[in-house]
């Protein structure tokens, strides 16, 4: 491998990288070296139009664009003396000419890479007389971006992630020169499944999402590392966090998971935390039918008094589990243990499923199906089957996914049984009939782990407090198996105690704690002898 020498420290290169990818490989760019650049990013194809990322390298007499000048062996890079520091203000004054004071009322002040660096490289006042060119604001450019042409410094990184990512190529460099302009070709909005990722790369406050601009300045915001759980993708994100409350979900960089990209519906889907529909309360029927609310101890007594019953009059054999795959891996293991302790002998995992594509979205509409079937709940149509065929009188649910069609269809099939315990985040038609409900936590809410679509193991942590009681379905679940007086269960639960039993009883998820996984996730072990159907 290449040696180069960057401001006197030596790295080893990968051959053909860049200088810029060199110290990216390195985890050293903009952390440790600062070669700043606007149109280089490190998924998109190189650009070399803003001229900002120049470096010294010995040898060569001019200076070089560090995105494009690829290593050699011996190489030695400067890229912080006085040679380099003025080519970088000579490019930022030129940036700034004509770039609008807009600062005080801009979506992207605070993550403004034109902001950051003009601090460093800018000069202190424009020595243009000219009047700034006036540009188009506020242009619609589809369902999701607002462009102001303005503050646009021409970077295209948001034409090449058209061409290159989606591939639908909506935007594009319109006039030359200094008329040059991004527009979108006629009749051709920016309409595609992975929009909104161009607000994110782009460098300046040009291109802003509608759901996001305006509701909160980004340093009153802190980003929480988590998962996206829209699809089993289980892309990387950072929950934006300010006030309790969760304003956006940005993707964060998992080059094994995601790269830097999330699709626009896993981007919309933090909603869901703060949903009008979200569970708020427990709630038990009464002898006239009506759901009423109570506390979570009236909760589990009516569910183990019901279930207590069924046991003694018919046993175990008739009570079914169907599992969530929104569930973390410690609440699903948790309720396998506690389906064995009681004696279930029917359990599944119900996965929505939608469309998919090549690039990130998978068909299952879930972050942890992968999870629920390492632990080794099979398909949710034997349960399915089962209650059809009149074998089952009891179901203790998470989540409400059963009733999509292909599986039970509606709520209907579940009127008859006996006792119907729900465990959900929202509302749903299995609460008409449910006999027993309780509130459970949102992914944003808990700590935990799922299994992704690769096999991954990736950790989420509570961004965000519910303002009602919630808890976590391995919760309720041990409060519920300490009231029927169940092995190995006295009432209490710690993620992190779960997380080891099952990396003890489960060799796909040996070795793996919740410390040990980290924020980048690590692969599922080998789990070829691990969790056998029920
Ligand atoms: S809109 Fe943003 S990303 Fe696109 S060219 Fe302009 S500055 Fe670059
Ligand atoms: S691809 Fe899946 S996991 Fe990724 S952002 Fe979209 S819905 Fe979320
Ligand atoms: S980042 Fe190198 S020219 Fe723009």
């Amino acid at each position: 491998m290449p040696k180069i020498t960057i401001d006197g420290r030596e790295i080893e290169v990968a051959d053909g990288r860049t200088i810029l990818q060199a110290l990216d490989d390195a985890g050293l760019l903009m952390n440790g070296v600062d070669v700043p650049h606007y149109c280089w990013h490190p998924k998109l194809a190189v650009d070399g139009s803003c001229r900002l990322c120049q470096v010294e390298v010995e040898g060569i007499p001019k200076l070089q664009i560090a995105c494009d000048t690829p290593v050699r062996d011996g190489m030695v890079v400067h890229t912080q003396n006085d040679r380099v520091k003025t080519a970088r203000e000579g490019v930022m004054e030129l940036l700034l000419v004509n770039h609008p004071l807009d600062c005080p009322i801009c979506d992207q002040a605070g993550e403004c890479k034109l902001q950051d660096y003009a601090y460093d490289y800018g000069a202190k006042a424009s020595r243009s007389k000219e009047p700034r060119r006036a540009l188009k604001k506020n242009v619609d450019l589809g369902p999701t971006i607002v462009f102001d042409q303005e503050r646009c410094i021409l970077c295209r990184r948001c034409v090449r992630f058209c061409r290159e990512i989606p591939k639908t190529g909506e935007l594009a460099i319109f006039n030359r020169g200094d008329h040059s302009v991004i527009e979108t070709f006629p009749g051709m909005p920016l309409e595609n499944d992975y929009s909104m990722n161009v607000a994110d790369i782009c460098p300046v406050g040009a291109l802003t999402t509608k759901d996001f601009r305006f509701k909160i300045r980004v340093w009153f915001l802190h980003d929480v590392p988590g998962i996206c759980t829209g699809c089993s993708n289980g892309c990387n994100i950072h929950l934006g966090v300010a006030n309790n409350k969760v304003y956006r979900y940005v993707p964060r960089r998992n080059d094994a998971v995601n790269d830097t990209w999330m699709c626009d519906a896993g981007r919309m889907s933090y909603r869901d935390i703060g949903a009008p529909d979200r569970l708020r309360e427990c709630l038990v029927r009464d002898e006239s039918g009506q759901l009423e609310p109570v506390g979570l101890d009236r909760a589990i007594e009516v569910a183990a008094g019901r279930l207590n019953r069924l046991i003694e009059s018919k046993g175990a054999g008739v009570i079914a589990g169907l599992a969530s795959a929104h569930a973390t891996n410690e609440d699903l293991f948790t309720f396998w243990r506690f389906l064995a302790a009681l004696g279930s002998e029917t359990s599944g995992v119900a996965v929505v499923c939608g469309k998919a594509d090549d690039l990130l979205v998978k068909e299952e509409k879930a972050p942890n199906a992968a999870g629920a079937r390492e632990i080794g709940f099979g398909d949710a149509r034997t349960v399915v089957d089962r209650i059809n065929s009149g074998a089952v009188d009891a179901v203790i649910a998470l989540g409400h996914d059963v009733l999509q069609e292909g599986l039970l269809g509606s709520e209907e099939p579940l009127a008859g049984l006996d006792t119907v315990i729900v465990l959900d985040t929202h509302a749903s038609a299995i609460q008409r009939v449910a006999h027993v409900i309780v509130p459970v936590r949102h992914a944003a809410e808990k700590l935990g782990t799922f299994v992704n679509a690769a096999r991954r193991v990736q950790r989420v942590v509570p961004a965000v407090e519910s303002a009602w009681e919630t808890y976590a379905d391995g919760e309720v679940l041990a409060k519920l198996g300490a009231a029927l007086g169940l092995d190995g269960f006295d009432g209490s639960h710690d993620a992190h105690q779960v997380a080891r039993d099952l990396a003890a009883a489960n060799p796909g998820f040996a070795g793996i704690d919740l410390d040990s996984v980290g924020d980048a996730g690590c692969p599922l072990a080998d789990s070829a002898a691990s969790g056998a159907e029920r």
